[in-house]
């Protein structure tokens, strides 16, 4: 534990020193230290099966995206300056300044002293969003400006575009959404996680059909989703958990595998969690960020660089993110 304090300190003063780590980067002693860069949480997360409370810093990449100081939707972090959430969050965008995204946070209700709130420059609907029934149910959050990484606040891997989710790997839905329809999370409103295995679409498309007596499914299952949970129902993501990460260990890196987009109710039998698949998006989210890495799932492949998420700081703009008043 205080080793890994030790790493997350000296990634807090590295990212404040711009030039210096480009240069550094070069160097073969800081390989090792670029490939913490991305999906790599101080805190371990792989004890757990059941839907529960997160340790603070499991999960640094999660963020609450909010409108007029309410939450609406999660999101992940995935440089210092985007944020990928749900298309359906942002429908209909409304003043883009009354936006917020809170970072670092652990109780929704209490952020806490390492939690940011930054404002929001731009939102970015993925064009094939057309409504509840189609695909690219994606959206890329610009904040006003960057932030610096710290122990809880770091951002996730993506996958490129071949890596492959098998059905029945185990991977971790994050929220602060809604314990069961309608049911809030009770305060502090601590950030809840829950380990779902990956369904092939071909069983999620079959599920959905089971009780359907031959009407047409409640929402295709398009090639862009992907889907996780399970068939018996009981635990899934849920309503205020959209836009939110599902993350999976490939590489010994978390990425991000989907997107937290849908589901007939929440936990019902039959009806597994529906997610924006990643892999999917690779070429879209390069057109807003040409030098971001994906990881590939094969050996020699490193987690993206340190350079391509750090960037410099705007300290000019750095009152548009400040330390959240409890
Ligand atoms: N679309 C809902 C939201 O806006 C919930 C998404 C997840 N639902 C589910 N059953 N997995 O928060």
């Amino acid at each position: 534990m205080g080793q890994q304090r030790a790493e997350t300190s000296g990634f807090c003063w590295v990212s404040r020193m711009g030039a210096l780590v480009l240069l550094a980067g070069l160097i073969g002693a800081q390989r090792s230290e670029a490939t913490k860069a991305c999906g790599q949480p101080p805190v371990n997360l792989n004890r757990i099966v059941k839907g529960q409370d997160t340790v603070e810093g499991e999960f640094p990449w999660q963020v609450s995206l909010q409108w007029k100081g309410v939450h609406v939707c999660g999101g992940s972090l995935i440089t210092d300056e985007w944020v990928v959430s749900a298309a359906h969050c942002f429908y209909q965008v409304r003043n883009l300044s009354q936006y917020q995204v809170v970072l670092g946070a652990h109780q929704l209700l209490n952020p806490g002293p390492n939690s940011r709130t930054c404002l929001v420059q731009r939102i970015i609907n993925n064009p094939h969003y057309a409504g509840r029934t189609t695909s690219g149910d994606i959206a890329l959050v610009h904040l006003a400006t960057r932030v610096n990484f710290t122990g809880y606040i770091l951002p996730i891997c993506l996958p490129d575009a071949s890596v492959f989710f098998p059905p029945g790997k185990r991977c971790w839905v994050t929220g602060w959404g809604h314990l069961r329809s309608w049911v809030d999370l009770p305060p502090p409103q601590t950030l809840q996680k829950l380990q779902v295995p990956i369904i092939d679409s071909k069983t999620c498309r079959s599920l959905y059909q089971t009780n359907m007596q031959g009407r047409p499914p409640y929402r295709e299952i398009q090639d862009d989703m992907i889907c996780a949970g399970y068939a018996e129902g009981m635990k899934d993501a849920c309503n205020g958990d959209s836009g939110g990460p599902m993350v999976c260990l490939v590489n010994e890196a978390w990425v991000l595998a989907g997107v937290v987009s849908w589901g007939e109710g929440c936990a019902n039998r039959n009806r597994p969690g529906v997610y924006s698949r990643l892999t999917s998006y690779q070429n879209w989210i390069r057109e807003y960020i040409p030098n971001l890495e994906f990881v590939k799932d094969s050996n020699g492949q490193e987690p993206r660089d340190r350079a391509d998420i750090k960037g410099q700081n705007h300290r000019e703009k750095e009152f548009m993110c400040f330390d959240k008043k409890e």
